[in-house]
C-alpha cells in the first residue's frame, strides 16, 4: 500500500530547497500516489509537529504561485513525519526498520542526500537490517565519489547491496523539461536527424552560465570545483543526448546504451590536449547584474588560497563516424554574467555563396535550456538591404518559447525524476558503466591539475569568464554564441 520515502538529510539544503518543493508540487497536482509517507531522518531532536512547521516557514522563501495555502499545506503536512538518526549508529537503522516494517508500502524510496561519504555505510546499514529487499529503491544525489576510484567504490558497495534495477542515480538536468525536449527534437521529428553530422555541422557549444557563486556551499564546492560538479555529470549528459545514435527504443537500457557509446567515443586526453584546450577560471570580485559581489576566495568555507576552479571551458571530439572532427565546446561557470544555458549547433555555410551575406553567417539552432526552454532557428533571409542591387542576406530567426507554447505550469526536474522513482522508472537516470566512464573521461585532468602550478585563471565575476576560453575556441575559427 502507498509508498514510503525516506529522506536522509531531511533537514539539508537539498530537501529544504529542490526535494520538499518538489513533493509538494506533486501533491497539489494529484500525481503524488495516494497513501504515501515522507520520512525525513536527521541528526537533530524534532518532533514531527516541529519539523512540519520548519518547512512551513521554509515555503515562505518559494515562489509565490509555488507556495501553499495554510489548507493545502495541512493536507500535505499529515504526509510527513521525523525520524532522528545517528547515521553512524547500527541500532537507529533498527528503528528505522520497525517503522517501515510496520506497514508493507508497494515502493520504499531510500533518498541519499547526504555527503557522498556516508553512502557506502548507509547503504551497507539498509542492507543489514533487511531493508534492501525488491520493493526498495535507493536514489543518490551527485556527486556520486570524487574521481574514478571513490565512484568505483561506492558502485561496488550498491552491485552488492542492491540491483542495478533499484540504484537511481539522479542527475537533475535529466529531468528538466528543455532536456526531455532536447530527446524529443532529436527523436521524434525527421526534419533535423539527416543534418545532424560532420557533413552539415561545423561545431557544437555547450554552456551552462551561472550568475550565483558558491551561496552557502563553501566548504563543499572548495572540495569539488566545477570539473566535479557540472562538467563530469550535467555537461556530458547533455553532450551525450546532443550527440548520441537514434536509441532502438525509449526504454532505459537503449537510452543508456546510446548515452555509454558517446562517452566511450570521446576524445582521450594527452597532456597537451589538457594544456591547451581545457581552461579553467576561478572568479575575482566584480558586479553581478548590478551588485557587487565578493571574489571567491572571500567566500565563507573557501581556503584563502584555494586553487579549486569555479569556471571551465573545453574543446573535445566525439570519435565516431557521424562526428568525426566536429569540435564540441563546453562551458559552465559560477558568478558569470547571467544565468542561462543553452546549446549551439553551428551549421557550416553554404559551399558557394551567391548573395552578400555578414561575414562568418550561416544557419544556426539555438537550443535555450534555461531561464527559459524553447527553440531558436537562424535563417539567412532578405530584409530591407540591397547592395548596389544585389540581394543582401542578414539574420533572422524562428523562435518557439515552449513556456510561451505549453503553459508556464510545466512539471519541475526534481518533481518528474520524484515521481519515477516511486513507479520505478529509470529512464532518466544515469546508469553505473555511465557514470563510471564520465568519471574516466575527466580523470586525467583532475590528474593534470593536481600536479599543473599554473593556478586557474582569474575573471571578474559578471563576466563570461577567462579570456583565455575565447581564445581557445578562436584558434578553430569559431567564437562562443554571445560574441558572435
Ligand atoms: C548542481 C550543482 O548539481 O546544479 C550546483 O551542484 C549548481 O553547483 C546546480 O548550481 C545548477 O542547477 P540548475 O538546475 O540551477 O541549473
Amino acid at each position: 500500500m502507498g509508498f514510503d520515502l525516506v529522506l536522509f538529510g531531511g533537514t539539508g539544503d537539498l530537501a529544504w530547497r529542490k526535494l520538499m518543493p518538489a513533493l509538494f508540487q506533486a501533491f497539489r497536482h494529484g500525481t503524488l500516489p495516494p497513501g504515501g509517507r515522507i520520512i525525513a531522518v536527521a541528526r537533530d531532536t524534532l518532533s514531527d509537529e516541529r519539523y512540519r512547521s520548519l518547512i512551513q516557514s521554509r515555503f515562505d522563501g518559494v515562489e509565490l504561485a509555488k507556495r501553499p495555502t495554510p489548507d493545502e499545506f495541512a493536507r500535505f503536512a499529515a504526509l510527513l513525519h521525523y525520524l532522528r538518526m545517528d547515521l553512524s549508529q547500527a541500532q537507529d537503522y533498527e528503528r528505522l526498520a520497525q517503522m517501515l516494517n510496520a506497514r508493507a508500502a508497494d515502493s520504499v524510496v531510500m533518498y541519499l542526500a547526504i555527503a557522498p561519504s556516508l553512502f557506502t555505510t548507509v547503504c551497507e546499514q539498509i542492507a543489514a537490517v533487511g531493508l534492501n529487499g525488491p520493493a526498495t529503491r535507493v536514489v543518490l544525489e551527485k556527486p556520486l565519489g570524487h574521481d574514478l576510484q571513490s565512484n568505483q567504490a561506492i558502485n561496488d558497495t550498491l552491485r552488492r547491496v542492491f540491483g542495478e534495477e533499484q540504484v537511481f542515480r539522479i542527475d537533475h538536468y535529466l529531468g528538466k523539461p528543455s532536456v526531455q525536449n532536447l530527446f524529443a527534437l532529436r527523436f521524434g521529428n525527421a526534419l533535423f536527424e539527416p543534418l545532424w553530422r560532420r557533413e552539415t555541422i561545423a561545431n557544437i557549444q555547450i554552456s551552462i552560465a551561472e550568475d550565483l557563486g558558491v551561496e552557502t556551499r563553501g566548504a563543499f564546492y572548495d572540495q569539488t570545483g566545477a570539473l566535479r560538479d557540472m562538467v563530469q555529470n550535467h555537461a556530458l549528459q547533455l553532450l551525450c543526448a546532443i550527440g548520441m545514435e537514434p536509441p532502438i527504443n525509449s526504454g532505459a537500457h537503449a537510452i543508456r546504451d546510446e548515452k555509454l557509446k558517446v562517452l566511450q567515443s570521446l576524445k582521450p586526453w594527452t597532456a597537451e590536449s589538457i594544456g591547451q584546450q581545457v581552461i579553467r577560471g576561478q572568479y575575482a570580485a566584480g558586479t553581478v547584474q548590478g551588485q557587487a559581489v565578493a571574489g571567491y576566495w572571500q567566500e565563507k568555507g573557501v581556503a584563502p588560497d584555494s586553487r579549486t576552479e569555479t569556471f571551465v571551458a573545453l574543446r573535445t571530439e566525439i570519435l565516431n563516424w557521424r562526428w568525426a572532427g566536429v569540435p564540441f565546446y563546453i562551458r559552465t561557470g559560477k558568478r558569470l554574467a547571467g544565468r542561462d544555458a543553452h546549446i549551439v549547433v553551428n551549421f557550416r555555410p553554404v559551399p558557394h555563396p551567391i548573395f552578400k551575406t555578414p561575414a562568418g553567417a550561416a544557419n544556426r539552432l539555438v537550443i535555450n535550456l534555461q531561464p527559459r526552454d524553447g527553440l531558436e532557428l537562424h535563417l539567412l533571409a532578405q530584409g530591407a538591404a540591397q547592395h548596389q542591387g544585389e540581394l543582401a542576406l542578414s539574420q533572422a530567426h524562428l523562435n518557439l518559447d515552449f513556456e510561451q507554447r505549453f503553459g508556464t505550469e510545466r512539471v519541475g526536474a526534481y518533481e518528474r525524476l520524484l515521481l519515477d522513482v516511486i513507479a520505478a522508472r529509470l529512464n532518466l537516470f544515469v546508469r553505473s558503466d555511465e557514470q563510471a566512464q564520465a568519471w574516466h573521461w575527466v580523470e586525467p585532468i583532475l590528474q593534470h591539475w593536481k600536479n599543473d602550478p599554473v593556478r586557474p585563471r582569474p575573471y571578474a565575476a559578471g563576466s563570461w569568464g577567462p579570456s583565455a576560453a575565447s581564445a581557445m575556441i578562436a584558434r578553430d575559427g569559431h567564437c562562443w554564441s554571445e560574441e558572435v
